[in-house]
């Protein structure tokens, strides 16, 4: 066993040796412009046109309704930003409906277009951070354009009730979008069975490369572009696409698919909680739903205790704790603060989020650490 053990896949997955290889070829031997019509421009279209068919593939959809993306963050940009500006003309004052524990590419531009004259509802969680199909359809308006929820929880894993938020909006005349950056590649995303209208992708959490990632684009959903110039994404994304990241993209899409049947994370996760329960019984506590979670995810809080300082102490340990640490004083996440997680309990969080290369050695190292420390 190394003396480095990382635990922090929700933050990002090192690149699979398959999607280094597809990215390889791209480098070595396709440099041309993709928008050339000769010789040079013509193995970079096709690379761009496989790896749309990979990631279509992956979701169930047509290969035009992806749309490459600089990763998460732009997907969520283009979705949000995209449906307001498209929506101007129809509505006065558009409404949105998000949740209160988006990730602050979703949250941030829902305040962004808030300053431009849109109005949003932010849709409150339960204890277990978890969205009441309920209070979407209590939040919906004659002008609401767009309902965006996560699909989970980049910090405690919760998984949201997509299928019945996407009926409730589609009957109020809605569509739908999911920020789906952190399932894609732990469970299957289909967007025909989900039923939402876009999808955003982020290769780097799923094994492909950082910078690059999609938007779903549901057939004859109606986006205004962030970003202006020639036509390229058909029109949907200006911008010589980036050939290398896009091919990295599509081999990490086909892998997830496989990958996901071979997953034995939830086997060693649910092994990680039973031996940290063993260990400090009731003075540890699960943070997320116990059973509609992500199957790698482990967000758990040692009461009385300070996240970041246990983690510092923790010896070749990547992982993360959702709270910020300012000039010595550490405040709580704002996922747990909407979760109405108690302060003494959230700022004595840490996420471990394990991946494909974890180790039952590993875990017992963490767990076998993390009791002499508290001790
Ligand atoms: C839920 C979620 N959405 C969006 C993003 C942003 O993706 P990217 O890093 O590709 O911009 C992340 C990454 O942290 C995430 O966890």
């Amino acid at each position: 066993m190394t003396d480095r053990i990382y635990f922090d896949y929700n933050a990002t997955t090192p690149c699979a040796p398959e999607v280094a290889a597809a990215m390889r070829t791209v480098l070595e031997d396709k440099f041309g412009n993709p928008s050339s019509l000769h010789w040079a421009g013509e193995p970079a279209r096709a690379a761009i046109d496989h790896a749309r068919r990979q990631v279509a593939a992956m979701l169930g959809s047509r290969p035009g309704e992806i749309v490459f993306t600089s990763g998460g963050t732009e997907a969520n940009n283009h979705a949000i930003k995209g449906a307001f500006f498209a929506c101007r003309d129809r509505t006065r004052q558009p409404h949105f409906v998000t949740s209160s524990v988006e990730h602050p590419s979703v949250e941030e531009t829902c305040a962004f277009i808030e300053s431009l004259g849109a109005a949003v509802m932010r849709v409150r969680v339960d204890r277990f951070g978890q969205v009441d199909p309920d209070d979407v359809r209590k939040a919906m308006r004659r002008e609401t354009v767009l309902v965006s929820v996560m699909h989970a929880n980049n910090e405690v894993g919760t998984i949201q009730p997509i299928r019945e938020i996407v009926q409730i909006a589609h009957e109020g005349g809605a569509i739908v979008h999911t920020d789906a950056a952190q399932t894609i590649g732990k469970m299957r995303v289909d967007v025909r069975s989900l039923g939402v209208d876009l999808v955003t992708v982020a290769a780097h959490k799923f094994y492909g490369p950082k910078g690059v990632g999609a938007l779903y684009v549901r057939e004859g959903v109606q986006l205004e572009p962030c970003l202006h110039g020639a036509g390229h994404e058909a029109g949907r994304r200006a911008g010589t696409e980036n050939v290398l990241a896009i091919v990295g993209l599509g081999a990490a899409s086909e892998l997830a698919t496989q990958w996901i049947d071979r997953s034995d994370v939830l086997r060693l996760r649910d092994l990680f909680w039973q031996l940290l329960r063993e260990r400090f019984g009731d003075s540890v506590v699960l943070n997320g739903h116990p059973d509609e979670r992500l199957a790698n995810t482990l967000n758990v809080s040692f009461r009385g205790r300070i996240g970041h300082e246990l983690l510092s102490r923790l010896s070749g340990v990547a992982a993360s704790t959702g709270s910020a640490c300012h000039a010595g004083s550490h405040e709580m996440s704002p996922v747990l603060r909407a979760m109405g997680v108690a302060e003494p309990v959230g700022l004595g969080a840490i996420r471990f989020s394990l991946g494909r290369t974890s180790t039952q050695a590993e875990v017992e190292n963490v767990v076998e650490q993390l009791a002499s420390i508290v001790r």
